[in-house]
């Protein structure tokens, strides 16, 4: 994909190397004797990794080139990277009680200088892309290559957060009791009507208007609408996460509904593309 030369072979793979290792050794640094912390920083700490191979299939598949792929896969590494002082100071993942986890992840790259071997374009661009990978949506106006990443690594952060979603509810329904305390949601099986709607007119839910666990559930399905690129929609296809996200959802009709909507637009978007 061709860029404005500006980001032109400036950061090298050795940067990238130096990045994971010391990703590696900062995170080391979480982990003690409480089980739930270590728990918590378990779970960023695959996510990263997890989010950090998706980030590099959506790249090669967007054609991105070898610098590109550098600079995406800093993004992915760090994107996340103030979710572990974040627990540590406020034990929440929640930035509304605590922080913003990703000003906080700016915040430790600029204090522990990590990232001044980069040329200050880079810099701009990996900052922009981390401010923005957990924003409702992207400003207008963004300039072209900080637009492209910052897309990147919300389409790769989402994708995983299907798996997250999986798992946790899996883990959920095997032993409800560990979550009594910390859900905030009821776990009845139902569906708000208004949020039924909602993800039928493809329009954003915010979590304040959720009242049970299945509106999460609901949600995500939802944020295909919210996927930038049809690669990213080809991998949510090939993995069949919007059928398994939608096992979690009670047995009745607007469940089937949403997910054939849901299906629906992802099929035709990759359908338009081919
Ligand atoms: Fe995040």
């Amino acid at each position: 994909m061709n860029l404005p030369c500006k980001l032109a072979a400036l950061m090298k793979t050795q940067d990238f190397g130096k990045f994971k290792d010391w990703f590696c050794e900062y995170v080391k640094g979480f982990y003690g004797d409480d089980e739930l912390v270590n728990e918590m920083m378990r779970l960023k700490e695959e996510h990263t990794s997890r989010v950090c191979s998706d980030t590099e299939i959506i790249a090669s598949r967007l054609g991105l080139d070898e610098q590109q792929k550098l600079l995406a896969g800093t993004i992915a590494l760090f994107h996340d990277l103030g979710r572990f002082e974040q627990f540590r100071k406020y034990q929440t993942f929640n930035d509304f009680e605590s922080i913003n986890h990703s000003g906080l992840a700016i915040q430790i790259l600029r204090e522990k200088k990590i990232l001044n071997c980069l040329d200050s374009t880079e810099i701009k661009t990996i900052e922009k892309a981390i401010a923005m990978h957990a924003t409702k949506q992207l400003p207008g106006g963004m300039d072209v290559s900080d637009e492209l990443f910052a897309k990147l690594i919300r389409d790769a952060d989402k994708l995983d957060i299907y798996y997250v979603m999986i798992d946790k509810m899996e883990d959920y329904r095997s032993r409800p009791e560990k979550y009594s305390e910390s859900l905030g949601f009821s776990d009845k099986p139902y569906l708000t009507d208004e949020v039924v709607e909602a993800v039928l007119k493809n329009c954003r839910v915010g979590y304040h208007e959720l009242k049970t666990l299945s509106d999460m559930v609901l949600i995500q399905l939802g944020w295909v609408v919210d996927i930038n690129f049809v690669v990213t929609l080809e991998e949510i296809k090939k993995r069949k996460l919007l059928g398994r996200v939608a096992e979690f959802l009670p047995d009745v009709p607007e469940s089937k509904k949403v997910l054939a909507h849901c299906t629906e637009y992802m099929n035709e978007r990759i359908a338009a593309n081919g």
